[in-house]
């Protein structure tokens, strides 16, 4: 399995990611174990806190027994995100009693978000470091050293480490994230993440453009441009849309992503998270005019009531979602249209929830991460509305949606019986040597026999049959 399946899957399962980094400098005899849980910007982040740390002379490891420092790279998004990341701090903490050197550090968005009160719960860690301090670890480290407690939880308006080169995680892989833009404007009134990540910021285009070359370069053959809301990204533009410098080119994510696929057609771009309300056509036009930009849009709706959506504070109704996949569909034909939805907002009513199961009737989802609402604190959620639908309703509403989504993942993948898909190999099948696996570019899983083949090669695979979650077929050619 790709580190991005791993990374997605966790994100809904909520295990913890472990990683291997090799030392990159003269060692300091010191060993680090980093562990991640969250989204794929979290992932991302933990790159870069691995490249900072191995600069210092870190050596890292997968075994937590043999480590001098616990980093953990947490999530704040539901509750039970940060109920599992207890447990781990739990775990490390009888692990501390038996060895009082252990430095234990908590970063990421529930440190973002509980700050110093960290310190004092139980005395669990040692460091907390938002995501905008991770240049800071270094000093927070030595700080401990010298027996104090450390914190540095500010958050930046323009910290975009777009200088730091990230440690990859999985060395050897051909799948690689890329931060485009960090932190949030919108305000969703569910959503910790605004406060838990600050504000909305693009990273230098030329920064990106130029790690991207040096993945290829590196044998990658796969980077997948991450932010909160991609198509908000905007280089030399102001939020009125006025260009800053004149002297500078402006780029807005059209652009970006067309200088990325320019790169090599041998590289696939992939790109989370689209917003409804901000998603343009001159997107979709992109994608449809580069064959390595993955037919593939995550474009995440959260409920089918434009109430709901109201009292989201989405900035979009049913009829305007509706009419974004339209142009999907017209402008990039066949592709693979994905989504996140909600279950139990605050006022939910049965006729609310209903118009979430109509619409993906009619969008038939390829693919949908699905979660009961947890409230977050300070959200705006939180002070306007009460977190009234009983869970056991929150939890039957999830079932009928998942049910739903269950029925449209295997119909898209059954039509996909009989078509002849150019796969990406990602490696290996997990469940068989014989076997490989690889994505097609609508990001569907694909098992075939080895035969000759090797990880990064491209692949046409006949399909032949499918299960709701894989496609299996038969190699025709390398298309090279
Ligand atoms: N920036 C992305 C989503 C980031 S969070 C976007 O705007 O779509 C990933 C997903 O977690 C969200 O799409 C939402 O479906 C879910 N989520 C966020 N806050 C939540 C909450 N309080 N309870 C349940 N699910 C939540
Ligand atoms: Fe949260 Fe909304 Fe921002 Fe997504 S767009 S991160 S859901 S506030
Ligand atoms: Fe979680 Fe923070 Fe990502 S809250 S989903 S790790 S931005």
């Amino acid at each position: 399995m790709s580190i991005e399946n791993k990374v997605i899957d966790e994100s809904v399962q909520g295990e913890a990611t472990l990683y291997p980094v090799k030392d990159k400098q003269a060692i300091n005899g010191k060993k680090l174990y980093l562990e991640s849980y969250g989204c794929q910007m979290n992932f991302s982040d933990s790159e870069v806190v691995a490249s900072i740390m191995s600069n210092q002379g870190y050596e890292t490891t997968r075994n937590v027994d043999e480590a001098d420092i616990i980093l953990i790279n947490t999530c704040s998004i539901r509750e039970n995100a940060e109920l599992r990341v207890r447990q781990r701090l739990t775990d490390f903490k009888k692990k501390k009693d038996k060895n009082p050197d252990l430095i234990v550090g908590i970063l990421g968005c529930m440190a973002e978000r509980l700050k110093a009160e960290l310190l004092e719960e139980e005395k669990l860690v040692d460091i907390v470091a938002g995501p905008d301090a991770y240049r800071d670890l270094p000093n927070l480290v030595e700080e401990v050293g010298t027996g104090q407690k450390a914190v540095n939880v500010l958050l930046s308006r323009d910290e975009t480490y777009a200088d730091i080169s990230p440690v990859r995680l999985d060395q050897g892989g051909i799948s690689a994230f890329v931060t485009i833009m960090r932190g949030c404007d919108n305000m969703c009134s569910f959503c910790v993440v605004p406060f838990t990540r600050g504000r909305e910021r693009s990273r230098d285009p030329e920064s990106i453009v130029n790690e991207c070359k040096d993945i290829f370069e590196k044998g990658y053959r796969e980077v997948t441009l991450l932010g909160q809301n991609v198509d908000s990204y905007r280089w030399n533009i102001s939020s009125k849309g006025e260009i800053k410098d004149q002297n500078i080119p402006t780029t807005n994510f059209a652009q970006l992503m067309e200088r990325v696929a320019l790169l090599s057609p041998d590289l696939r771009i992939r790109f989370s998270t689209s917003h409804p309300k901000d998603m343009t056509d001159d997107v979709l036009i992109v994608m449809a005019k580069y064959e390595n930009i993955c037919s593939c849009i995550h474009l995440p709706v959260q409920s089918g009531d434009s109430d709901v959506l109201f009292r989201m504070n989405r900035g979009y109704t049913r009829e305007w979602y509706l009419e974004r996949i339209a142009a999907i569909q017209n402008i990039v034909p066949n592709c693979a249209i994905t989504t996140d939805i909600i279950s139990g907002f605050c006022g939910e009513t049965e006729e609310e929830h209903k118009n979430t199961l109509s619409l993906m009737d009619l969008v038939e989802f390829d693919f949908a991460f699905m979660y009961k609402y947890s409230e977050r604190p300070k959200t705006l959620a939180e002070r306007r509305f009460t977190d009234d639908v009983p869970d056991e309703v929150k939890g039957r509403r999830l079932e009928e949606i998942i049910e739903k989504q269950r029925e449209f993942a295997l119909m898209s993948n059954k039509k996909q019986i009989g078509t002849v898909q150019k796969v990406l190999v990602e490696g290996l099948s997990k469940r068989s040597s014989e076997h490989l696996c690889g994505r097609t570019s609508r990001n569907s899983m694909v098992i075939f026999p080895k035969l000759s083949f090797q990880k990064g090669d491209y692949v046409m695979v006949r399909i032949d049959s499918c299960t709701s979650a894989t496609l299996l077929g038969e190699a025709t050619t390398i298309n090279s």
